[in-house]
């Protein structure tokens, strides 16, 4: 029941609901009049999300670069890039337009060109940014909270990491969520953003603190994203299902679930970033594929606190019964739960290697060598 000592930040202005685009021309140019638009790899002009931007950003006399191309779990050679083209063009502001992965490299793109410095110094922690440059979100995908948070995940295949930096310089100043723009996300990418919420909110919960309000707030989230969830799987264009999709990732990693919390463990998310990395498997579908193996290490170790997950979620005070239904849930939404199920060709020994070189260990529960074996047994 322990409440640890925190400092809660957050300075992002939300705009929820359908049709908040209508002022995204106006918000923007508060910062400036030479902003750089990043998308990724065409779904934003598909389905319209782009035209409206575009005129919102015409409409207010805004002089528009375009960066196009981000890839699902993005790399530094697009964020350096994006970087060289906003130093030479000055930009003022960035505008995102699309998921985790177009918002999370702008964040760094960003950082890139208000500090002069290889943007994947950043990434290693190895510089610290002094500034950076105002970032406007518009998220066409709910499951990161990158919308809201000053986290940014980028892969380098050079050095064989998937990083994530975090650091208050990295919060957006307006994030614009209509639901609406998400209602085209595939059932694969949508079962996967439903995954991720779920998998933030438990890194959140099995970290160090046990404030009591905050384990209601946050197992709460997650039995809104299992109410919901599963009928938006069955209904992909319903907007009203997708808002609440959409504000339950939000919540479950815009530091509200961290209140009262010395950390979150982070160790499944460190487990998932290196089979993205190997793989190219979507974030999400790492993390169904990793929760249920990393509470099965644990269920002896920590039965009182899986146990609570279970009675908060399920209802039933039996760890393994807990365990899996959780499975069982993310199943039913079409996430995988095996990395041999993941639909790539994988490799038990070079997924171990990986996961020992880059020492995956968690920030709470530790893993250690000896664990990583075993999770690449119950993962498999
Ligand atoms: O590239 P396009 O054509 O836009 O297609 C994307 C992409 O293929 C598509 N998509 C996005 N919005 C769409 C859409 N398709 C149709 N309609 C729409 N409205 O979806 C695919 C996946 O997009 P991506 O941005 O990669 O997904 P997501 O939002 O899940 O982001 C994943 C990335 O975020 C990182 C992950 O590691 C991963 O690299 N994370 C960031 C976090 C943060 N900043 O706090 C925390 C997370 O734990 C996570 O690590
Ligand atoms: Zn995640």
């Amino acid at each position: 029941m322990s409440v640890e000592n925190f400092v809660a930040y957050n300075p992002t202005r939300l705009h929820f609901g359908e049709n908040v685009v209508e002022t995204l021309g106006e918000v923007v140019k508060q910062y400036g009049t030479n902003v750089l638009l990043v998308y990724g790899k065409g779904s934003v002009k598909k389905y319209g999300y782009y035209d409206k931007v575009i005129s919102q950003l015409n409409q207010a006399g805004l002089k528009v670069y375009e960066y196009e191309g981000i890839k699902p779990n993005p790399i530094i050679e697009d964020v350096r890039k994006a970087t060289a083209l906003g130093k030479e063009k000055n930009i003022d502001v960035i505008v995102a337009l699309g998921g985790g992965s177009v918002v999370d490299s702008s964040k760094i793109i960003g950082l890139g060109i208000a500090n002069d410095v290889d943007p994947w110094e950043f990434m290693t922690w190895s510089v610290m940014p002094e500034k950076n440059i105002p970032l406007v979100a518009v998220l066409t995908l709910a499951a990161t909270g990158t919308e809201m948070n000053g986290a940014a995940v980028v892969q380098n295949h050079e050095t064989g990491q998937k990083l994530g930096f975090v650091h208050p310089l990295n919060y957006p100043k307006d994030s614009f969520l209509d639901p609406s723009f998400t209602t085209s996300v595939p059932a694969d990418y949508t079962a996967y953003g439903i995954v991720d919420l779920i998998a933030h909110a438990l890194e959140a919960f099995y970290g160090a603190g046990e404030p009591s309000v905050i384990d209601r707030i946050t197992m709460d989230i997650v039995k809104d994203a299992m109410e919901w969830g599963p009928k938006l799987m069955n209904d992909l264009s319903n907007v009203e299902l997708r808002a609440n999709i959409m504000l339950d990732a939000t919540l479950a990693l815009n530091g509200l679930t961290s209140y009262g919390k010395k950390n979150g463990d982070w160790g499944v998310h460190g487990l998932g970033h290196e089979l993205s990395l190997l793989y190219d498997l979507a974030h999400g579908a790492t993390l169904s594929m990793a929760y249920p193996a990393w509470l099965r290490l644990q269920k002896d170790r920590i039965p009182e606190r899986i146990q609570k997950m279970g009675r908060l979620l399920f209802g039933t005070e039996d760890v393994d019964d807990a365990i899996n239904q959780l499975e069982a849930f993310f199943e039913k939404i079409g996430s995988p739960v095996r990395i041999s199920k993941g639909g790539k060709k994988t490799d038990k020994t070079e997924v171990l290697d990986q996961w020992n070189r880059n020492e995956v260990t968690g920030m709470n529960h530790k893993l250690v060598e000896a664990d990583r074996e075993k999770l690449a047994e119950l993962m498999y």
